[in-house]
């Protein structure tokens, strides 16, 4: 059980499902939010190591916590009232439908992407809408950022128009390594445009104000990976690509993803054209650009982007912290108030990466359609069973 001082009969108490990389850094932004009334109160993970991580930190700052090696043990061991999943992504779905249909409602955070395929996504967000007693929220935490939320905000404002182009580059450092290698294959990760791109996807959606139609892309692994052997096998995962997305009211997106682009002084730059003006967003600069077409060049502004309700940056430069902090106030406000990012939210990111892939796979423009209902259909043999 948690000694917290803080810890009160009416704390809210979060249990974390994986504890590598990610279950940590939820460890560590629910301390940073201590002050809100919350404490982690259990860990599940089958992993000694990643137990052992989770363990001593938590005992840094005074916490300690009930370890199970499973999801389900953790369910019933009632110590919580908010789940966290962080495990690898093939293991989200399974993990998910066992937290919807247990008994005891738990509100759930769940790491992107919500699972590696379309059908998956479907059948969570068709159980969850059988628990009103229940919220859940996907982990698609760029939108926070505060150069990215500063950009939504000019956007959603009116400021540049009618949205035409979003242009989002990510060029950064080759997918780290992680507990069993799991990030190496797209049978576990969903492939790269699903497991980290969902994020620019979800971003891409958000600023078109539109839902997908189509998508067209081109990608392969090029320079990671390359001499690297699991078990007798080589990854699969691509390291670079160009997407471009067509939207129903007509808006376009492009993204471009490169992961062997350590020399960049962004990792991602994010422009939004509309019909009358212009929007940028740099991170890490933490920088937004806004500019019209009436004022053109020397009009164009540079704002800096804060956010001083951010209590501890971690990984993501602060996008955790706000979104556990929007998260808890869904939680706080009893039903009154809609998770800020949504299962249906997390389901059409999912469906734009897996289109993505499958346009790559197959060298042909692939419709959302096809991977909600013809593709998926095809899809749901083989992909129930994976975890
Ligand atoms: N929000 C972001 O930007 C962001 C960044 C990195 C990772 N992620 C996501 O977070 C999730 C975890 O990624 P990570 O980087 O922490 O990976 P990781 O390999 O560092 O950690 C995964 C942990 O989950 C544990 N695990 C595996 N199966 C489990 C199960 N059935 N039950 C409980 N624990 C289990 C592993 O033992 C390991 O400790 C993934 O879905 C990933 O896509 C999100």
């Amino acid at each position: 059980m948690a000694t917290d001082a803080t810890a009160t009969a009416t704390a809210v108490r979060y249990g974390i499902i994986g504890m590598g990389m990610m279950g940590r850094e939820h460890l560590l932004n629910l301390y940073h939010l201590r002050n809100e009334n919350v404490i982690v109160t259990c860990i599940a993970d089958p992993h000694l190591p990643s137990q052992q991580l989770a363990l001593d930190l938590a005992k840094s700052f005074g916490w300690s916590l009930q370890v199970y090696s499973g999801h389900k043990d953790l369910l019933e061991g009632g110590e919580c009232d908010v789940v966290v999943v962080s495990t690898p992504n093939m293991t989200h779905y399974q993990i998910l439908m066992d937290i919807i249909n247990h008994p005891r409602p738990h509100h759930v955070l769940v790491e992107k992407p919500l699972c590696t395929s379309v059908a998956d996504c479907k059948k969570v967000v068709n159980a969850a809408k059988t628990r009103s007693d229940m919220i859940v929220q996907v982990g698609l935490e760029y939108r926070y950022m505060p150069a990215v939320a500063k950009l939504i905000n000019i956007v959603k404002g009116g400021s540049v128009g009618p949205v035409k182009m979003v242009a989002i580059r990510e060029h950064r450092f080759p997918f780290l390594v992680k507990v069993n290698n799991w990030n190496r294959f797209n049978v576990n990760t969903g492939g790269t445009l699903v497991e980290k791109c969902c994020h620019f996807f979800d971003l891409m959606r958000l600023f078109a104000g539109s839902n997908p139609v189509r998508v067209m892309a081109s990608g392969a692994m090029d320079v990671n990976h390359r001499d690297e052997v699991y078990d007798g096998r080589r990854p699969d995962i691509i390291d670079n690509a160009y997407v471009i997305v067509e939207f129903d009211n007509g808006a376009r997106g492009v993204l471009d993803l490169c992961m062997f682009a350590e020399g960049s002084r962004n990792e991602q730059e994010i422009s939004v054209v509309g019909e009358i003006g212009k929007g940028e967003a740099f991170v890490p600069e933490s920088i937004v650009r806004f500019g019209t077409r009436a004022a053109g060049r020397e009009g164009v502004r540079t704002l800096k982007a804060e956010d001083d309700r951010i209590k501890y940056d971690g990984l993501h430069h602060g996008s955790s912290y706000l979104e556990h902090l929007n998260f808890l106030y869904a939680i706080r406000a009893e039903g009154e108030k809609v998770p800020a990012v949504s299962l249906q939210d997390g389901l059409i990111s999912v469906a734009i990466g897996v289109a993505a892939q499958l346009s790559i796979e197959k060298h042909k423009l692939v419709t959302i359609d096809e991977v909600m209902h013809e593709y998926n259909a095809r899809d749901t043999s083989n992909t129930n069973d994976c975890c």
